[in-house]
């Protein structure tokens, strides 16, 4: 079965069309991000805005490879995300369903980052696929919440944060420290070149609250506080690299010990992180590293890992709910247990 995915929840304009929920055969994305730099983070109506300015060529660019009439099914993001950004991609796949008189398939999107896991990828020439009960943690801009799944659309809710969320942390410490949007990558790369002079030279600067406490419950708020502050004294001559490095080393710190707490108190079969953050390379390594021999751990090729269409196709696959195009509507907050 070919689905075509849609996804238009934030700042990118995403297509693809995905076999069986886990092979790739087209996908396009255009970002807006660039544009956002100069106010230092997202303006919604300049986000939709260039939502409907891209919709129409990524579809055309995704769909010139593959035949339309071969696509079974469209799916498309409902929410969470921007009401303006939503609409352009609920509205175009409302009327491709209509035009083409496919079955539609809503999706959530935070649900979605999970299934980024389920496409295909190969290490040693072997697949492998996620199993059940899994952990995942969506670490996203606006969102970090882990959640068990003990099967396809069984999804109960674990913790998360109480404030802001990781991808949050990332891009408000960024701002502060005079790095553009979209903070997470910036600091990452800052970060880097710092690890690289000095790999082993970290002060554990700034706090990691609630690492400790029992629950899977995080709180990332206090940690812009404490860069601001630590930026308003300007009492020390550390770079931003090193400085980078410190906030890195904190939000990661803690997603690693929480995932560790989630595996040892559920013991799933699988462990998948997913979400924009998961594109951060000390992340990827670090939970690798910590959940070795404990769980099998996923983690989507960097693609994959922010906003696309085909984790957006995939879990329409796994979930394949079709709806009346005419009962389909756009929710900015969609909770991930809807
Ligand atoms: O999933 P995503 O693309 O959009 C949302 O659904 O929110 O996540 C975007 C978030 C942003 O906060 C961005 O700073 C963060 O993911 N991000 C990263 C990295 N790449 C993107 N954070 C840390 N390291 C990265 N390499
Ligand atoms: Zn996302």
């Amino acid at each position: 079965m070919k689905i075509l995915g849609i996804e238009t929840s934030c700042d990118e304009t995403a297509v693809a069309v995905v076999e069986n929920g886990k092979k790739v055969l087209s996908f396009g994305v255009c970002s807006s991000a660039r544009q956002h730099v100069k106010t230092g983070g997202i303006i919604p109506e300049t986000a939709a805005r260039r939502q409907t300015e891209s919709i129409i060529p990524v579809l055309e660019k995704v769909l010139s490879p593959t035949n339309n009439t071969s696509i079974d099914a469209i799916s498309v993001t409902v929410g969470p995300g921007l009401i303006g950004s939503l609409l352009v991609g609920v509205e175009t796949a409302k009327t491709l369903a209509l035009v083409w008189g496919k079955p539609i398939i809503p999706v959530n999107h935070l649900i979605a980052h999970i299934y980024a896991n389920f496409i295909e990828h190969r290490t040693n020439n072997k697949v492998h696929s996620p199993e059940f009960p899994l952990i995942a943690l969506v670490v996203s801009g606006g969102h970090t919440d882990f959640v068990l799944m003990e099967n396809h659309g069984d999804i109960k809710y674990l913790g998360g944060t109480r404030d802001d969320a990781a991808g949050e942390a990332f891009d408000k410490t960024a701002r502060l420290l005079g790095l553009p949007y979209p903070g997470g990558p910036a600091i990452s790369t800052a970060a880097e070149k710092f690890e690289i002079r000095k790999p082993k030279s970290k002060l554990n600067l700034f706090p990691r609250p609630m690492i400790d406490s029992d629950n899977l419950d995080m709180s990332f708020s206090g940690l812009k506080t404490a860069v601001l502050n630590f930026v308003k004294k300007q009492s020390s001559n550390l770079t931003i690299e090193q400085l980078s490095a410190e906030i890195q080393e904190a939000i990661v710190d803690t997603l690693v010990a929480k995932s560790l707490k989630a595996v040892e108190q559920h013991k799933p079969k699988s462990f998948l992180l997913a979400g924009g953050v998961s594109a951060n390379k000390r992340l990827r390594e670090k939970i690798t590293q910590a959940l070795k021999g404990k769980t099998k751990v996923f983690i989507p090729e960097p693609k994959y890992t922010t906003d696309n269409a085909a984790m957006i196709a995939s879990a329409a696959y796994y979930n394949y709910q079709p709806v009346p195009w005419q009962k389909i509507t756009a929710n900015p907050s969609l909770s991930i247990e809807e």
